[in-house]
């Protein structure tokens, strides 16, 4: 029979290979509930506002952190501004002209900053943000994981190659989902997030002009706010989602198989191919694809973190303290 001190020993040693082999264990729903424990009702009601005003905001708001995390993991580096001895990552290909929103974000960071000054990661705020705009619009609610320290650094050199473009087949799409630990069904319930939100002209015109997977009085609808050449009306805007580009639901799906999807990236999703099933399953079940969605976007928000002494809390979300 061991010793009680032989046990402790076995237990010790049991709890540091734990410790030790949990790579994303830094991460928990609880990291500020003693620092800032107002912290999810002064996120929420800040989205809640910038909704109200613009319901478009939340699309762009869940936008901005999936291109975070696709950039070098959640870190807060698609938020910081360029300078004349600075390059981030706002004129990248993926995000120039494009992604929306970063006043929001400087408004729900300076309410945090007043209610726990100097506590709250930019990284953390934009995800509690992406999260509460899905439940504001209506989809599914999560716990989220927290504890993401901000970068001091950016690239933009990343972002315009880690983030997929519209113009990927779905082969692209699942290697650059792949890359960053992301599977194919991963993919599938995180692109519904085009459950919401527009697309500029220039993302869908060659789509709507020249593809044969399309629906013929789609295309000639999206035509008609889209001309053909390129230069005029590229930033007309049109719904990913046609019928309800405010709602958080499966529609995207439906769509999707009515050969309705806006970008070639979209459709691909089902197009004779792997994915077609998945598709197929999310449009028949919203609590599946809710199910999946959220666990994407757990396993996305769990993408690279700085933690301990890595990185800091930013002050300003546009630049390094
Ligand atoms: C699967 C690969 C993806 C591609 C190729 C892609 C591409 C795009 C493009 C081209 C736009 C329109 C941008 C513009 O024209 O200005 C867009 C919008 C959007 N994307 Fe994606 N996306 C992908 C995945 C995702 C994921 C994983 C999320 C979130 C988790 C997401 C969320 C959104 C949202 C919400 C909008 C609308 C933003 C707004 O209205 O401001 N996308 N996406
Ligand atoms: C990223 O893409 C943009 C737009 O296409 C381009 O201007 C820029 O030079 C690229 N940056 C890097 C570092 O490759
Ligand atoms: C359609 O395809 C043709 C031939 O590849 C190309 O020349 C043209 O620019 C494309 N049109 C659009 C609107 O993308």
């Amino acid at each position: 029979m061991a010793s009680p001190s032989s046990y402790m020993a076995i237990v010790t040693m049991a709890l540091l290979i734990l410790f030790l082999g949990s790579s994303t264990a830094q991460l928990s729903t609880d990291y500020y509930s003693q620092s800032c424990p107002k912290l999810f009702p002064t996120v929420k009601s800040a989205v809640k506002s910038a909704v109200a005003k613009e319901a478009r905001m939340g699309a762009s708001l869940l936008r901005l952190f999936f291109h975070d995390c696709f950039v070098n993991g959640c870190d807060g580096s698609v938020l910081l501004d360029d300078t004349s001895s600075f390059i981030g990552e706002k004129n990248a290909a993926p995000n120039a002209n494009s992604v929306r929103g970063f006043d929001v974000v400087d408004d729900i960071k300076s309410k945090v900053e007043t209610a726990c000054p100097g506590v709250v990661s930019c990284a953390d705020v934009l995800a509690i943000a992406a999260r509460d705009s899905v439940v504001i619009l209506g989809g599914p609610s999560w716990n989220v994981k927290l504890g993401r320290r901000d970068a001091r650094t950016a690239s933009q050199a990343a972002a315009n190659n880690s983030i997929p473009p519209p113009t990927s087949n779905l082969n692209q799409l699942i290697s650059r989902f792949q890359a960053l630990g992301l599977s194919t069904r991963d993919l599938v319930a995180l692109a519904g997030s085009h459950t919401i939100g527009q697309a500029r002209c220039t993302s869908f015109r060659a789509r709507i002009y020249n593809e044969t997977n399309i629906d013929n009085s789609f295309a000639k609808t999206r035509q008609s706010n889209c001309p053909r050449a390129s230069g005029s009306g590229d930033n007309n805007l049109a719904p990913l989602d046609l019928q309800t580009p405010t709602a958080f639901e499966n529609n995207y799906y439906k769509n999707l198989i009515k050969k309705k999807g806006l970008l070639h990236s979209d459709q691909q999703l089902f197009n004779g191919g792997s994915t077609d099933s998945i598709v197929r399953k999310y449009s028949n079940s919203r609590s599946n694809f809710n199910a999946h969605f959220v666990a994407g976007m757990i396993k996305m928000g769990d993408i690279s973190p700085l933690t301990g002494s890595n990185g800091e809390i930013r002050k300003n979300c546009r630049r390094v303290n």
